[in-house]
């Protein structure tokens, strides 16, 4: 078997900035409510003219001079996003086509927030077994055309932004380094509790003006049973995947935490008994960015160097579906 490791990071953030300022201008919110909630302060938002895999192919480039590979080298796309271009098809084609890769393979993910994590578990199988040498894993979003950003949104639409972040994941003979152990879970009891629920083949026709009319293209959040559920997950599997390794929280050097909430990165970091330092936070800035939150992060964790050769990193992550995931990984 071969190991999996990760040759580079990079990532993209569209221009225009969003503030909760801005934002108040448009819908009856407040900075200081936004702020005491998420630590939210601003996020982006893509410029009309720009769109998902437009943002993923921007921050590949990033990766790929990082990881010192060139395009041609990537012989598998796997693309995690809720907001893609199209119904179908998915938004790997539309990278494959961008990226001038022939006819590789391209397979889109659906697991929100938690997808990266799914994704990167996909590519490590395909990298130990020796199908696959360099997979361009992404987790790229397109929110800002999907949220309400009226006052009847704003529990939701204040939480997210747009932006791109991909990891190339790469075989490595060296048994020192690399993906050590990825978990994933989903309990699909509470998919009502966080979803988007149309337009979906439920409905027939898919799509109507009564549709329209109700409301449910808008995303729903149970924001406070999201929130219990996810501070009581994150340290589940985070717990589950060190025991696996047989390594403790101690050994970790950074945990890269899906960037939902200011609130719950807190509470499990709380809970984890972790000093500050160890748990890594760039929501501020952001906002929730769902399959691109946690690439996003450890691109920016590796141009702060908080990761370094050897660091043992640990990524997890909570969300719709609902789903959760962790992964463990020796730099
Ligand atoms: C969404 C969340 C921030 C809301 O915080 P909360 O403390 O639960 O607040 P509540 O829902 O009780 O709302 C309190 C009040 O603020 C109001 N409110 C909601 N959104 C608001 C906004 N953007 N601006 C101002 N007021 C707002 C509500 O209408 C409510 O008003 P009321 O008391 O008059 O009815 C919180 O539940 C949360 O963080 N949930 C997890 C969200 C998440 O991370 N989701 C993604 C997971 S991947």
């Amino acid at each position: 078997m071969h190991r999996s490791f990760i040759a580079g990071v990079g990532h993209y953030i569209p221009e225009k900035v969003v503030t909760n300022l801005d934002l108040e201008k448009i819908m009856d919110t407040s900075d200081e409510w936004i702020r005491e909630r998420s630590g939210i302060v601003e996020r982006h938002f893509v410029a009309d003219d720009e769109n998902n895999a437009d943002m993923a192919e921007k921050a590949t480039h990033k990766a790929l001079d990082r990881a010192g590979l060139r395009v041609e080298d990537i012989d598998f796309i796997i693309y995690a996003t809720l907001s893609p271009e199209y119904f179908f098809p998915g938004s790997g084609c539309i990278l494959q086509e961008k990226l001038g890769l022939g006819t590789i393979g391209a397979l889109d993910i659906r697991n929100q927030c938690s997808g990266f994590i799914y994704g990167l578990s996909v590519a490590d199988q395909f990298i130990k077994t020796g199908v696959y040498k360099n997979i361009l894993l992404v987790g790229s979003e397109v929110q800002s055309r999907g949220i309400d950003l009226t006052t009847r949104g704003r529990d939701v639409s204040v939480l997210f932004g747009d932006g791109a972040g991909v990891a190339i994941i790469s075989r490595s003979e060296n048994k020192d380094r690399g993906i050590i152990t990825t978990k994933l879970h989903a309990e699909g009891k509470y998919i009502k509790e966080l979803w988007c629920e149309d337009p979906g083949s439920v409905k027939n026709p898919r799509l109507s003006h009564e549709l329209i009319d109700s409301i449910s293209h808008w995303p729903y959040m149970n924001g406070r049973y999201v929130f219990k559920n996810a501070v009581t997950r994150f340290p589940e599997v985070i717990q589950e995947t060190l025991k696996e390794a047989g390594l403790n929280k101690d050994d970790v050097d950074l945990v890269i935490p899906h960037q939902a909430n200011m609130r719950i990165t807190e509470a499990v970091r709380m809970r984890l008994e972790l000093p500050e330092e160890k748990v890594y936070s760039n929501i501020h800035k952001y906002g929730n960015t769902t399959a691109a939150s946690i690439p996003i992060a450890m691109s920016e964790a590796i141009e702060e160097g908080r990761i370094k050769a050897g660091s043992l990193v640990c990524l997890a992550a909570f969300g719709s579906g609902f789903t959760w995931a962790s992964a463990l990984i020796r730099w």
